[in-house]
């Protein structure tokens, strides 16, 4: 049997993978995360304090650490800075560490904002990376510390997430039961990845004896006006979504234009193909449509 030692296990891809490795008598499963819930299937641990995070993982002793954990809020962290760093950059260095002092696997969750989006071309994982915003910079300190930290590593880096929690599918759908006027940014290019096709990416990679970077999204490419348009066509909701651009929707953090990642590491080396962004996102609406 694995033992298996998650972080942020409430959040959108914690709980993908947990539903997806709840059943599997292969697996002992300890779940944590900065808050809990009543049913005690929790356990609270903020990654940022290194002493817990020693205790916890030198008391279960894992086989292998699924960091889902993260401060995720892109905005948020321009303003909130050293929050960011902690929970981005430091809490994955302790995390690494302690695996590297018992021997196990490392699994760190990253980005495509690393990326500054000048490219033009899909990002691989030899891509150099700038990152324009703190939540890619504080993303990419992680990164270099858990790969620098514990030779059993993989980082695995994703793009426009959405499972269960707040995300964009959610807020679209809910502007449009609001029915508020939904303007969208037509200029940013990447790829929606569902939550669960990369939790089924990470368990895959989690069974092989690969280390190092791997980019995990789902295949092809859209704007985030695209998806949104997409989204609404899939749900059965007949709403105008109006294209904009970035310039007409500035926020706090800079984004880059095109991150879109190619899997190259996950193919070439592993013959693995994740389902087409519209393809996951059939299977989330059609997920969510059966749990109303
Ligand atoms: N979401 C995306 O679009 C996206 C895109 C690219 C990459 N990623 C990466 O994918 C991974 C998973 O993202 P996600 O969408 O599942 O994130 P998420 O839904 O925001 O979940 C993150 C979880 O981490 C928890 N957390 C925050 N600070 C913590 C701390 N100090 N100690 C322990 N837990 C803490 C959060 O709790 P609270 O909710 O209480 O803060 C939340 O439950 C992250 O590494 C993220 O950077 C996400």
């Amino acid at each position: 049997m694995k033992k298996i030692f998650i972080t942020g296990a409430l959040g959108q891809l914690g709980r993908a993978i947990y539903g997806l490795l709840k059943d599997d008598p292969q697996y002992q499963l300890y779940l944590t995360d900065f808050h809990t819930v009543d049913d005690g299937l929790i356990k609270v641990l903020d990654i940022t304090d290194e002493e817990s995070v020693k205790a916890m993982i030198s008391d279960f002793m894992p086989d292998i650490i699924i960091n889902c954990a993260a401060m995720t809020a892109v905005d948020l962290c321009e303003t909130e800075q050293e929050k960011a760093y902690k929970i981005n950059s430091l809490g994955p260095k302790y995390l690494a560490f302690s695996a590297n002092e018992i021997g196990a696997k490392m699994i760190h969750v990253s980005t495509d904002y690393v990326y500054d989006g000048q490219a033009g071309v899909p990002y691989t994982e030899e891509s150099e990376t700038s990152p324009l915003s703190v939540y890619g910079k504080t993303k990419l300190a992680g990164d270099d510390f858990v790969l620098k930290s514990c030779p059993k590593a993989l980082v695995v880096r994703t793009a426009w997430v959405y499972g269960e929690g707040k995300n964009f599918v959610k807020t679209m759908l809910r502007l449009a039961d609001e029915g508020k006027n939904i303007r969208v940014v037509a200029d940013q290019i990447g790829t929606p990845t569902s939550a669960l096709e990369l939790a089924r990416a990470i368990i895959f990679l989690m069974n092989t004896h690969s280390y190092g970077i791997y980019h995990a999204t789902c295949e092809g490419y859209t704007t985030w006006y695209e998806f949104a348009v997409n989204i609404f066509k899939l749900a059965g909701k007949d709403v105008k979504v109006e294209a904009i651009t970035s310039a007409e929707y500035p926020t706090p953090a800079r984004r880059p234009m095109y991150s879109v990642l190619d899997n190259k590491g996950l193919r070439e080396r592993h013959g693995y193909y994740m389902k087409e962004w519209k393809e996951a996102l059939v299977e989330y609406i059609d997920s969510i449509k059966y749990s109303e």
